[in-house]
C-alpha cells in the first residue's frame, strides 16, 4: 500500500491505548532492520528522517529505500516523517518530496513565533494532505546543532498544559511533542529516571482525542551499553527512560514515541563486538549484518513495549 499519514494510526492508538513507534533512519541497515521487525510483528510504522539524515544519506537515497520498504512490506501502514524540521522551507521541501508527515520544531522560538511558524507549515502541509507535528516546551539533550536543556534541568522546562491547549487551537497542528521530562541521547537523567505523567494527563484532559508525541524515549538498555564498554567504548553513567514508563505513557494520550538512540546502541555494540572478537574482519557485511539483526530485535522489543505489535490491520 502507498505511504499513509499518521491520522488513522493515531486515532486507533488513542482509542486503543497504545502508541506508534517512530524510528530514525539514516542508512540501509537501519531501514531493513526496522521494517523487517514491523513486518514480523504486523505493526504500523513511522519511519522518520532528521535534517542530519537528509544531509548524511541524501534524502533521494532514503526515499528510494522507503519505496523498497513499501514494496517489500505488502500492506503494512507506513508513514514517512520529517523529524525536527526547523524552518518553513525544509518542511515545504519535504511536503513536495512526498513525506506524509512533517515536524516543525519551533519550540526554541518565543511562543507567538512558534505558533505563527507552525501555522504557516500547517496551512501548506494540509493543502497537500500532509499532517504536522509541532513542539512546545523544551526537551533535554542535543538534537542537530540545537542544545536542549541539561538533564538536571528538564523538569523546570515542562510543557505548560494551558499553553498547550491554546497552542493546538491556534497553530492547527495535528499532533504535539511535549516536554515531560525526557531528553535526547543516552544521558537522560542524572540519578532517578522520572517522567511528569501529571503533565501528560493534564494536557490529555484539556485536549481530548488529541495525539501527543514523546521524543527522547530510548530506554538505553544496559546490556547494549555494557557490550559497547566491554569492547572498547566509553559510555559511563548512561540512563534512559524505563520501558514500563514508556508503556504507561503509551496507554495515555501519547500516540507517537520517538526512538533513535537505542538503535544506534544496538548497531554500535554489534560492530564493536565483531571488531574486537575478529580483528582481521574487513568485510562490512560481516559487521553490519549482525548490527542489522540487533536493530531488528531491538525494534521488535519496542513494538511490544508500545503495544502496537499486531495492530497493523486496524490502522490501514
Ligand atoms: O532528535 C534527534 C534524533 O535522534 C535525530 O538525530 O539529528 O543526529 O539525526 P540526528
Ligand atoms: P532518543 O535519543 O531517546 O532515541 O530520542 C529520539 C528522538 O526523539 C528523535 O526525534
Ligand atoms: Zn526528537
Amino acid at each position: 500500500m502507498p505511504l499513509v499519514t499518521t491520522e488513522k494510526m493515531f486515532k486507533q492508538a488513542y482509542d486503543g491505548g497504545f502508541a506508534i513507534g517512530a524510528f530514525n533512519v539514516n542508512n540501509m541497515e537501519l531501514m531493513q532492520g526496522i521494517v523487517d521487525a514491523a513486518k514480523e510483528e504486523n505493526a504500523p510504522l513511522i519511519l522518520q528522517i532528521s535534517k542530519g539524515a537528509r544531509e548524511y544519506a541524501n534524502v533521494k537515497y532514503l526515499r528510494a529505500l522507503i519505496d523498497c520498504a513499501i514494496e517489500d512490506s505488502g500492506d503494512l501502514p507506513i508513514a514517512m516523517h520529517l523529524d525536527h524540521g526547523d524552518t518553513f522551507e525544509i518542511c515545504e521541501t519535504c511536503v513536495n518530496d512526498g513525506f506524509t508527515s512533517v515536524m516543525i520544531d519551533a519550540s526554541h522560538h518565543p511562543y507567538e513565533e512558534n505558533i505563527s511558524l507552525t501555522k504557516q507549515v500547517a496551512d501548506y502541509a494540509h493543502k497537500n494532505n500532509v499532517v504536522v507535528e509541532a513542539e512546545l516546551g523544551q526537551l533535554g539533550g542535543i538534537e542537530e546543532d540545537v542544545v536542549g536543556v541539561s538533564a538536571e534541568d528538564v523538569m523546570n522546562h515542562l510543557t505548560d498544559p494551558d499553553q498547550a491547549a491554546d497552542f493546538v487551537k491556534r497553530s492547527c497542528c495535528d499532533s504535539l511533542a511535549v516536554a515531560c521530562g525526557t531528553s535526547h541521547g543516552a544521558y537522560k537523567f542524572k540519578s532517578e529516571p522520572k517522567l511528569a505523567f501529571d503533565v501528560i494527563e493534564k494536557i490529555g484532559n484539556l485536549l481530548p482525542g488529541f495525539p501527543l508525541v514523546m521524543h527522547g524515549s530510548s530506554s538505553v538498555p544496559k546490556e547494549f551499553v555494557d557490550l559497547i564498554n566491554k569492547y572498547g567504548g566509553n559510555m559511563p553513567n548512561t540512563m534512559g527512560v524505563p520501558e514500563d514508563a514508556i508503556s504507561k505513557a503509551s496507554k495515555m494520550a501519547v500516540c507517537k514515541v520517538n526512538i533513535d538512540t537505542d538503535l544506534r546502541l544496538a548497531l554500535t555494540a554489534k560492530i564493536r563486538q565483531v571488531f574486537s572478537e575478529k580483528p582481521a574482519e574487513f568485510d562490512p557485511r560481516k559487521y553490519l549484518g549482525p548490527g542489522r539483526a540487533a536493530i531488528k530485535e531491538m525494534v521488535q522489543r519496542k513494538l511490544h513495549v508500545l503495544g502496537c505489535a499486531g495492530k497493523a490491520d486496524i490502522c490501514r
